[in-house]
This record gives C-alpha cells, structure tokens and sequence, in this order.
C-alpha cells in the first residue's frame, strides 16, 4: 500500500455524523420498525438467523429485481450486498427464474440423483480441475463434511484453521473468530477459542489457529503439533480472507501453504463459498493458480436456492467412494437447487459475466481510491473479482491481529448508515465486503462512489 498523506477523523465528528444518519434510517424504515415488533413475538430476536438482527430493528425487505432491492417501506436501493454474495447473478435472473419454475412442474424432491446433478459436477471439474464432486445445502455442510473427509482420509483428528476466518456454524470451526485482539495470544501459539457458548472446549481444541499471510507461523505450529503427536488432518481456509473486509494472499504465500502441506501429508481445503463463483469461473483457485485437495462451494452456486458442493481429488474422495466415510443428506442435489445451478452455471456465469465483473470492480475500486487521495482520507479500498470494499484504516490489513488493531469500526458503521439513507443496500458489520451482480452497470458503481465521497467529504471538512 503506497504511504500518503492522511487526515486525522475528528471522533466527535463521527458520533455526531452518526447520530444524524441513525435518525435519518429510522425515519425512513417506519415499516421495518413495525415488522419487528410482530417478528419478535415469534422470531428470536425478530430475525431467522442472528446475523440478521440490528438495533434498533433490521431492515425487512420485500423483494428484488436485478441489481436493485425494495425494503418493506418501499425505499429503493442498489444492492451491493447481494445475500453476503450469493447474488452474483442479481435478483429474480430470468434464466434462473425459468429453470426452477419449470423444475417445480415437474417435482422438486426425490432424494434420487437427476440429470442436473451431473452437469453441474461436470461444470465444476471442468471450472475447477478437481474431478470429484457431492453436493450439500450450506456452506456451513460444505466445510463440515470436508473435514470430515480430510480426517477420514488422513486418520488424523486435530484441524488447522485461520485466526479469524469464518466457515460456517458448526462446532468444528465455530473457533477462534470474532474475539478480542488481547485475548489471542502469542503469534506463534494462538488460543483455540469458541466463538460463542455451547462449543465444548475439547471441540475447540482440536482446531488450532494460526495468522493469515504468515507461511513461517503456520509451519512452526504444524511442527510442533507433530512433535506433540497431533499432526492435523487439513488445513481449511479462504485463499483471500473475506471476513475481514478483503485480505489478499501476499505473493508466495499460497504457494507456500501448498507446499507445507503436501510435505507433512496434510489435506489443503480451500473454502470458497465466498470466492467460489465470484472472483472468477474456477474461484479462487484459477485466480491465485494454486491446487488444493478439496473446496467447498455454496453461496453464489445455487442462485440463491439453498445449495453447496466439495469438490476434490480421487485421493481425497477415495474414503467416500469406497464407504469408509459417509457423506450424505436428504436434501443433498435436491432437483430444485440442482436446476438452479445448472442454468447459473451455464447461462448466466459466463466468461463473458466475469469480464464485465471485472471491469465493473476496476471502476469501483479506482473510484475510492481516487477519492481517499482527494480527502487524504484514511483507508484504501481493495477487491477481486465481484468483491470489494473500503477497509478504514491508515495500514494495510494482512490478517486478524492487523485487522483488529488498526481497522475503524466506527467508521464503518457510519459508512453503512450513508449507504443506507442515500438508496445503497450494503453488507452490515465492519468485517464485510460489497459483492456486485452481473446486472450492475458503471452508473450504479459511480453511485456508490458518490455515496463515499459525500462520507468522506463530512468527515473530513
Ligand atoms: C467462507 C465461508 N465459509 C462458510 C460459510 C458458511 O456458509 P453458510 O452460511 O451457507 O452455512 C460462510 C458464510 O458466510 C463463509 O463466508
């Protein structure tokens, strides 16, 4: 990141600024205010996931269309949120839109395999490069299951993971995410600590942490877990971080985990339920050029209909082809997600969808960055692919200890209030990131832009 010249953030202008927008926002979602005060008598917390609660109350949208969204109170807006990037494709695609509708005619369950199952796996070696493929409903299935086949595979039990990445709800990886940057610990000896009550320590314990971007950490811990009698089963985790705004692979470092792996017999998983079908055709995989035994997809697969696969090696299916490990589910392939995937695969992910992704986000990404430049405004923004983000901070983020001690929460929150009320539909939370659709256009990318500048400027006049 190129060292220039910054402007110290008057913090009572922020609290100020804050205050303005959060009245403005609830002013504006009078219908939402009433949605929850029904939602809460029989949703906890008003919502049916608790990523979705917010004080005072969440925004409850009505429907989507394209690049847009309309919120229950019918304010308008571009959506750059997209599901937490499921919606690459947009909303209501009519080639989606007409798979499943002609799916549903026909029976959407049957828990037997169809012809879409199989293109689709097709599809995906061909994206990919892994031969292998089985399908589950989730992300939070994916990654499951892909454990459990590295462990099956290796006969080892202890998992490695990222300190701070994110790969779903169970219990496995439900660790080391989302605390106090003074409760980690040492660099080279990270806590497993679970995220949450109801995750049993001894759980925890089997998944040791360690730093994004730090090849020499990763191997130190993988040694001395060897030493110890636990050498892990994988390594899972995002090739570029997606839970801490966006944090790319330094050069070498992915390279590197590769060959780390493949010299103690460790099993790389790859999770790119948020990379997956967004930052290229083959994720991140034909981004950053580097081959792992096993990903995990879901998230943008299904076009919005609840989906996720594992693709991998014949090595790392073999336990599953011979029975040695069950991986299964009901709703596994469901016909449903299955001709939702298919027409997203071959109809509307194109090549032609990542060119435009590309130069859409190029336009984006420049447009923020030409505006920190202007304001001398502290933050940079980085992206790949549909994904990106302003990250608020005057040091470049590389992982979770750097992300923690330098990032601005408090500006993000007010970032997320200027989109808001100026008719942009954004991920909530500091961690997140926008994801475009294929149906968004160089206008509604210079919209957001203008949004920034109005932020920036406030904030720095
Ligand atoms: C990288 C990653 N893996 C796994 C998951 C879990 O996916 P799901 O919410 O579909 O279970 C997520 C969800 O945000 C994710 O970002």
């Amino acid at each position: 990141m190129a060292t220039r010249a910054r402007v110290e953030i008057d913090r009572a202008r922020i609290k100020e600024l804050t205050e303005r927008e959060s009245a403005k926002l609830d002013r504006r979602t009078h219908g939402s205010r009433d949605f929850y005060a029904r939602a809460q008598k029989s949703l906890v917390g008003g919502v049916a996931s608790s990523y979705q609660v917010r004080d005072p109350w969440p925004i409850y949208l009505s429907h989507g269309k394209g690049a847009r969204v309309w919120d229950v109170d019918q304010n308008e807006y571009l959506d750059f949120h997209n599901g937490f990037g499921s919606m690459v494709q947009g909303h209501a695609h009519d080639a989606i839109s007409k798979a499943v509708t002609e799916r549903i005619g026909l029976g959407t369950h049957f828990a037997a395999p169809t012809e879409d199952a199989i293109v689709v796996g097709e599809e995906l070696a061909r994206r990919w490069g892994l031969p292998k493929w089985r399908y589950v409903n989730s992300g939070s299935e994916a990654t499951m299951d892909a454990i459990r086949i590295a462990r099956g595979a290796t006969g080892r039990d202890t998992i490695v993971k990222i300190f701070g990445s994110y790969h779903g709800h169970h219990d496995y990886v439900m660790v080391s995410i989302g605390v106090d940057y003074d409760k980690i610990g040492d660099r080279f000896d990270l806590q497993s600590l679970p995220y949450g009550k109801g995750i049993p320590q001894s759980v925890a314990d089997m998944t040791i942490a360690v730093p994004f971007n730090d090849a020499e950490a990763m191997e130190r811990r993988i040694e001395r877990l060897i030493e110890e009698g636990r050498a892990p089963a994988c390594v899972i985790m995002e090739a570029a971080m997606m839970n801490l705004g966006i944090v790319l692979p330094q050069p070498g470092y992915l390279e590197a985990v590769r060959e780390i792996t493949r010299k103690h017999g460790i099993m790389l998983i790859f999770d790119e339920v948020k990379t997956g079908l967004c930052i290229a055709a083959g994720g991140a995989v034909e981004r950053f050029g580097v081959m792992p035994d096993l990903v995990t997809l879901a998230k943008a697969l299904g076009g919005g209909l609840p989906s996720g696969a594992i693709g991998g090696t014949e090595e790392a299916f073999e336990v599953v082809e011979s029975g040695a490990v069950y991986q299964v589910g009901t709703y596994n392939g469901n016909p449903l997600s299955m001709a939702a995937a298919r027409a997203n695969l071959l109809e509307v992910m194109t090549p032609e969808a990542y060119v435009h992704l590309d130069a859409l986000n190029e336009r984006l990404i420049a447009g923020c960055e030409a505006l920190i430049g202007k304001y001398e405004f502290p933050g940079y923004a980085v992206g790949v692919g549909s994904k990106g983000c302003v990250t608020f901070s005057t040091e470049e983020i590389t992982d979770y200890a750097s992300f923690k001690a330098n990032q601005d929460a408090e500006i993000s929150e007010l970032a997320w209030l200027y989109n808001m009320n100026r008719g942009v539909f954004m991920t909530p939370g500091r961690e997140e990131e926008w994801t475009l659709s294929i149906t968004h256009t160089s206008e509604d990318c210079d919209r957001f832009v203008g949004v920034f500048e109005e932020l920036a400027h406030d904030l720095t006049s």
